[in-house]
Formats: C-alpha cells, sequence, structure tokens
C-alpha cells in the first residue's frame, strides 16, 4: 500500500494535468501532435475547419418538411476538394442519450433508425451540409448537432427544431386523476397527439392556459399551469406560473395529461346535417361524407391554427362533446377563447359532429 500510493499520486497528476483541449472524439490519438504544440491542433496546415447554421432555432408543424441550415468551410479558403465525414446527431431532450440521425462521407448517406430513409443532406452549394426532414412527426423535436469531421479537425454546431403546436388538458372517459404515465401516452396518442413537454406547457402557459388539474409532461414529471392564481388552485398568495408535483411514480401514481397536437394537412370541420346525431350516427355520419370523426387533438389544431370557431357542440371521436371558439360571444362558453368541452355525455344523446379529412 505504502508503495502504490505514490504511484497512484502520480498516475493521477498526469491524468489531471493532460491539457483540455484534447478531444478523441473521432478516434485519433493526438498525443504527439500536442507535444510539438499544445493547445493548437491546427499547427499542421495553418487552415481552420469552421462549422455554423444562421439559425438557432426551426419550427415546423407536424406532416411538413423542415430544412435544418449548416455550412462548413476553410479560413483560409483551400483549393481543390477535401474528403470530409459529416454526421448529424439528435438530442430529445437536454438530459436524454445523443442518437445518430445520418452519417456522411462524400456521396454516400447513411440514415438511422426512425429517421431511416427520412433525412437526406440539403447539398445544394458546396460546404451545404443543412438536414432535410421530411414527414416530421411530433417526437422529432430537440437539439440537433452538426458535427464536420475533416482528418484530425472536428468542428460542430446545433439547432433546435420546434414543433409549432398547441398544449390541451385531457382527461379519459372513465374519469379525473386515472391515467399512469404509459396510459397518459396511449391517451394522448388516440387524439393524434404527443405527451407535452416541460417547454411546450411553459409555451403553452405563456399563451394563456389555466388548468387547475395536475397532468404528467413527456419526462414523467407531473405540472399543472395557473395564470389566475385562485383558492382553489394553490391559493391566492402564488404568482402565477407552473405548479410543480415533480417526478411521480409512472405506474403507481395516477393523474390527467397534457397532450400535444400540431397538424399540418387536412381540415376540420362541423358536419352540416339535417338532424342532431347519437354517437354511433355521427360516426357513421364524417364516413359517408369522406372524412371521419376528428380527434380531440385535430380539434384543437384546428382552433389554434385555422381559428375555427363554431358554436355548435359536436361528437368527437372519443366520445366527447366541444365546440372551438376564437371570438367570444354571448351564449358561447367563457370569455376567454378556447375549446369548450361537456365532458363525456351518454352516447345516445342528440348533437352535431366534427369531422376530420386528411386530404
Ligand atoms: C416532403 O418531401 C417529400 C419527398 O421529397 C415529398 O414527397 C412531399 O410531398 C413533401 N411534403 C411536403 C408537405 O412538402
Ligand atoms: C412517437 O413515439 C412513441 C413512443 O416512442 C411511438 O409510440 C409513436 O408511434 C411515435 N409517433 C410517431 C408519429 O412517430
Ligand atoms: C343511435 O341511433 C340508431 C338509430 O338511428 C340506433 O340503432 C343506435 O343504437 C343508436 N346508438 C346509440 C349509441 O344510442
Amino acid at each position: 500500500m505504502a508503495v502504490l500510493q505514490p504511484l497512484l499520486l502520480i498516475l493521477l497528476h498526469v491524468l489531471l494535468t493532460c491539457p483540455a483541449e484534447i478531444k478523441f472524439s473521432n478516434g485519433f490519438f493526438y498525443q504527439d501532435i500536442l507535444r510539438e504544440n499544445i493547445g493548437d491542433v491546427h499547427w499542421f496546415t495553418g487552415v481552420k475547419l469552421k462549422v455554423s447554421s444562421e439559425v438557432h432555432s426551426v419550427f415546423a408543424m407536424s406532416g411538413s418538411n423542415v430544412t435544418l441550415p449548416c455550412w462548413y468551410w476553410y479560413e483560409p479558403p483551400v483549393s481543390g476538394p477535401r474528403q470530409v465525414r459529416v454526421k448529424w446527431s439528435w438530442f430529445p431532450s437536454p438530459e436524454a442519450q445523443e442518437s445518430d440521425v445520418l452519417v456522411a462521407i462524400g456521396d454516400r448517406q447513411r440514415s438511422f433508425r426512425d429517421f431511416k430513409d427520412r433525412v437526406f443532406l440539403q447539398q445544394e452549394a458546396p460546404g451545404d451540409i443543412s438536414l432535410i426532414i421530411t414527414h416530421v412527426n411530433l417526437n422529432d423535436s430537440g437539439q440537433y448537432r452538426c458535427e464536420v469531421i475533416d482528418g484530425l479537425e472536428d468542428e460542430s454546431t446545433t439547432v433546435d427544431l420546434e414543433l409549432r403546436g398547441v398544449v390541451y388538458p385531457y382527461q379519459p372517459p372513465f374519469g379525473h386523476y386515472r391515467l399512469t404515465f404509459t396510459e397518459a401516452q396511449k391517451a394522448c396518442e388516440g387524439q393524434d397527439s404527443a405527451v407535452a413537454t416541460f417547454k411546450q406547457l411553459v409555451s403553452g402557459w405563456q399563451e394563456g392556459l389555466d388548468w387547475c388539474n395536475a397532468g404528467w409532461l413527456a419526462d414523467g414529471t407531473v405540472h399543472y399551469p395557473i395564470t389566475q392564481p385562485r383558492q382553489a388552485c394553490g391559493g391566492l398568495d402564488l404568482t402565477p406560473g407552473i405548479r410543480s408535483y415533480g417526478s411521480r411514480h409512472r405506474r403507481l401514481n395516477h393523474y390527467d395529461v397534457f397532450c400535444f397536437s400540431s397538424i399540418l394537412r387536412g381540415k376540420v370541420y362541423y358536419l352540416q346535417h339535417p338532424q342532431k346525431l347519437n354517437f354511433t350516427e355521427a360516426v357513421q355520419a364524417c364516413i359517408e361524407d369522406g372524412a371521419l370523426i376528428a380527434k380531440v387533438g385535430h380539434l384543437y389544431a384546428a382552433w389554434k391554427f385555422m381559428r375555427l370557431d363554431r358554436c355548435d357542440a359536436g361528437w368527437l371521436a372519443d366520445g366527447s362533446i366541444r365546440y372551438p371558439i376564437i371570438n367570444p360571444r354571448p351564449n358561447c362558453g367563457p370569455t376567454e377563447p378556447g375549446v369548450r368541452s361537456f365532458g363525456f355525455p351518454s352516447s345516445s344523446q342528440k348533437h352535431g359532429v366534427y369531422c376530420y379529412s386528411a386530404s
């Protein structure tokens, strides 16, 4: 032990005094170069590799195609083409593991997992390695890293992809505070939506979302957004904000959920029909009109992005009755715009219906 200790100390000393600039990320060992010239790994060519994106964030709707800009060049410029390796990777959330999106060497490109055959390099000009993502879906949001490797040089930049959408609270037909985390995911997917992220809930709150029931978010935490403090929702002493229950047990705890919806294609409409319909008739009437009965996520997206305003209560696919209001007016619910809900009445009740056609 007495002999080992000095050895260990020397080893520690060596490890701790290695210059911080050393990067091993492209699999090369830099030691010889660094011994020559610590702190400047570019000395061997005198040329610096630069990588940049002109934007910090890009916004997209679900179903659209999107371009995440990224460029590389050399300072001073080099003559003749150089073989570089381009790698795009993705961080769904700040804590999440990185996953590969696309790698390219010359004309060869390879894409991975959920991105397979859905992503391409734009390559409209020399140095253009912008990433095109087709058929963007609700799961694609997050931070993307664009990395270029040329021999010993390795430079990168990041671009955030944010989905334009709307956050809404959801309770299932069987009642309040009934969903485990997995059931919450299924409930949102059933409405063509995803469980909202904390960031999306914050945007919703900034746009006025006020809801006094706690709901799951995508990271397994439970929150609710309050814009007008009141006694029943944490008391009058608290300022407006997002109330947090923190992380909850995903199988043992039960809450509502906040869903996130974003659609680009198609239209949502109130069906013109001579009679009021029970639920089974409503489902059938949309089919006869060449559409499907709308889901809750469709109605919220249409209200938010197509400004659907209709003071007629109608059936939706989950068996709830709702209607969307942009311009509040007497006999059409509260004084704020919003999607009004009458919960889940008996399926034999007669109402109108909202349909969704994707084409
Ligand atoms: C997205 O790109 C694909 C392939 O290039 C194309 O077929 C599709 O029509 C595009 N979609 C939109 C919404 O522009
Ligand atoms: C999003 O991810 C969930 C779970 O990872 C998956 O079940 C769902 O199908 C995905 N949705 C889309 C539109 O890819
Ligand atoms: C709706 O009405 C039809 C008759 O038009 C009836 O056959 C059906 O059982 C009713 N459905 C419900 C859920 O009440």
